[in-house]
């Protein structure tokens, strides 16, 4: 199946990225054939890790489908689609059951009976923003960490599935650029291997891209360094199309302080009755009810926005979280890391404020799919934040990324199998994959000067954040769009020029999904949901709104 020093390798599957969406896409897939999980770190560099909220999801009686997919759909301001949401919520608890069944344990309420003895009841079910019911299931505040830890455990039992940590993807091998006939398909990637500095060929017959999200474009983000939006931009290059890429959604409260790299305060404190302050003169006070009738619990592009404005009218550096009222002891248990966190951090939650900023979180657009995870590539498939089905329109519901990223990969490969035994010109032939060639890098020599990449990966970061963060207009949004095409021109001339370095690799694609950004913010006509341009209307509620669609110059 592969040659000893992996230079070259084919297998059924080829998934590149290892969240929640990598690891559930690889545990169905091995029912089917050979799979490669690759990630450009460790397994746990991925930003399911960090989720801390849970899973939205329909589990109680009182609680109903409608309801969640109306939530959802008032959430995505117009934009969201409906069938699509209406089967990824319908799914969800098939999909739920079979986490359960892989071993996860969901945090249960405890209940005292008459004789005083505790016994685990039904499901804890948090409360987040833009949710009229509680409906999200969590394994305290780290959720993601123990979905990590129970999907790599399955698979890693499997002989079928081989993991590559430390390979980088740079790109993917389709027939477009390799000169086939016929339509576009995906036919593997090549990949950087960290560790032996070369650039390997992985063919296959499905490519599953599950890469996350793309905060590392703002300079202050909740997502982790690996969070650079490769997949997105990957899938450009290879001529997918790309959609919604202007809301990008800023998570209202990230700790601020100088060391805590934007901290997560999970919406389920504010579920749990926290709420938002800012400092008036030598008082704390509650703002939100003036903004909205929901308080703090208002969806999140409303809390970010007016936290935003509160600190640029006031000129203070961050709001408040305030929920001393509850016991310790129930702060202690529901919240456990973000105690322990903010304890490191000076801050005990259960006596203090809580210092919060937004930041950059979620990316709701994406390589464009339909509800089964296909791209408008053949055989190339996205799952998770990488992939826009519709699902979130203009502004994602709380935990129904998660959610997104089971129903999507359980498609997906669901999808494969059907055309898997297809003998049909679509697929990697022992003659197709012979003709793909490795990887050549040319003339490229050492780079001399990386003070290059560094510079431009922080002024990317700092222009985004300043011209097109939560509050935009059409002049920040210009000289962004003028400011990142001199970049990408130095990063093109750098890239071909010189050997490739895993951080040359991230710049290059950190940058175009930068310019995606802007492209698709200057494109849209309405200040809608996340994306809010200060020179543009809300749109009348009669109009039907389109989505913003990005194709390669190469396309067609
Ligand atoms: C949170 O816990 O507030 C984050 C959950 C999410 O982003 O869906």
């Amino acid at each position: 199946m592969q040659d000893s020093n992996h230079n070259r390798c084919v297998y059924d599957y080829l998934i590149i990225g290892s969240g929640i969406s990598g690891l559930f896409a690889a545990l169905k897939a091995a029912k089917f054939g050979s799979v490669a999980v690759i990630t450009k770190k460790q397994i746990a560099d991925c930003n399911t890790m960090y989720a801390q909220g849970g899973i939205a999801c329909v589990s109680d009686k009182k609680d109903t489908f409608g309801s969640h997919i109306n939530d959802t759909i008032i959430a995505g301001a117009g934009l969201c689609k409906e069938d699509v949401v209406r089967s990824i919520i319908e799914d969800g608890p098939l999909r739920i059951r079979e986490l359960i069944e892989t071993g996860l344990h969901f945090t249960k309420r405890k209940e005292v009976d008459q004789s005083g003895h505790g016994t685990d009841a039904e499901f804890d079910l948090g409360k987040e923003g833009g949710h009229t019911h509680r409906r999200v299931l969590h394994c305290g505040d780290f959720t993601g960490r123990e979905i990590i830890e129970i999907l790599y455990e399955a698979c890693r039992k499997n002989p079928a599935v081989k993991f590559y940590e430390n390979f980088h993807a740079i790109d993917l091998i389709v027939s477009k650029k390799a000169g086939l006939n016929g339509p576009n398909r995906c036919l593997g990637a090549y990949v950087l291997d960290r560790g032996g500095n070369k650039v390997d060929t992985f063919l296959s017959k499905f490519t599953i891209l599950a890469t996350g999200g793309a905060g590392k474009v703002y300079l202050y983000t909740s997502n982790p360094d690996v969070a650079c939006g490769e997949g997105i931009a990957m899938a450009y290059r290879a001529f997918a199309e790309i959609s919604n890429m202007e809301f990008f959604q800023f998570h209202p409260t990230c700790l601020y302080h100088p060391s805590a790299k934007s901290f997560l305060i999970s919406e389920a404190v504010r579920g749990e009755g926290g709420i938002l302050k800012v400092r008036k003169g030598d008082k704390y006070v509650e703002f939100m009810e003036g903004y909205h009738r929901s308080g703090g619990l208002a969806p999140r592009d409303i809390v970010a926005r007016a936290i935003d404005q509160e600190l640029k009218q006031s000129g203070h550096s961050c709001a408040y979280l305030d929920i001393r009222h509850r016991d310790a002891s129930f702060i202690i248990k529901r919240f456990p890391n973000i105690y322990k966190t903010c304890r490191h951090y000076g801050v005990d939650m259960t006596e203090d404020l809580i210092p919060v900023v937004p930041a950059a979180h979620y990316c709701c657009g994406g390589i464009k799919t339909d509800i089964n995870g296909k791209t408008s590539v053949q055989n190339l498939y996205a799952a998770g934040e990488v992939g826009c089905t519709g699902l979130h329109g203009a502004n994602r519901l709380a935990s129904n990324s998660l959610l997104e990223s089971l129903v999507v990969a359980h498609n997906a490969i669901k999808d494969s199998e059907t055309v898997l035994n297809d003998v049909d010109a679509a697929h990697l032939t022992d003659k197709t994959a012979t003709s793909i060639p490795d990887w050549s890098s040319g003339d490229a020599v050492d780079a001399d000067e990386l003070i290059v990449i560094y510079h431009n990966w922080d002024e990317i970061r700092r222009f985004m954040w300043d011209y097109v963060g939560i509050f935009r207009t059409t002049k920040r949004l210009e000289r962004a769009k003028s400011r990142i095409r001199n970049i990408r021109k130095e990063i093109e001339h750098f890239y071909w020029d010189f050997k490739l370095s895993a951080d040359l690799v991230e710049l290059r694609n950190m940058a175009s999904i930068a310019e995606m950004i802007i492209d698709s913010a200057l494109a849209r006509e309405h200040s809608v949901g996340l994306h809010y341009n200060a020179d543009c209307k809300a749109p009348d509620p009669s109009v039907t709104l389109n989505d913003t669609v990005l194709r390669h110059p190469g396309f067609g």
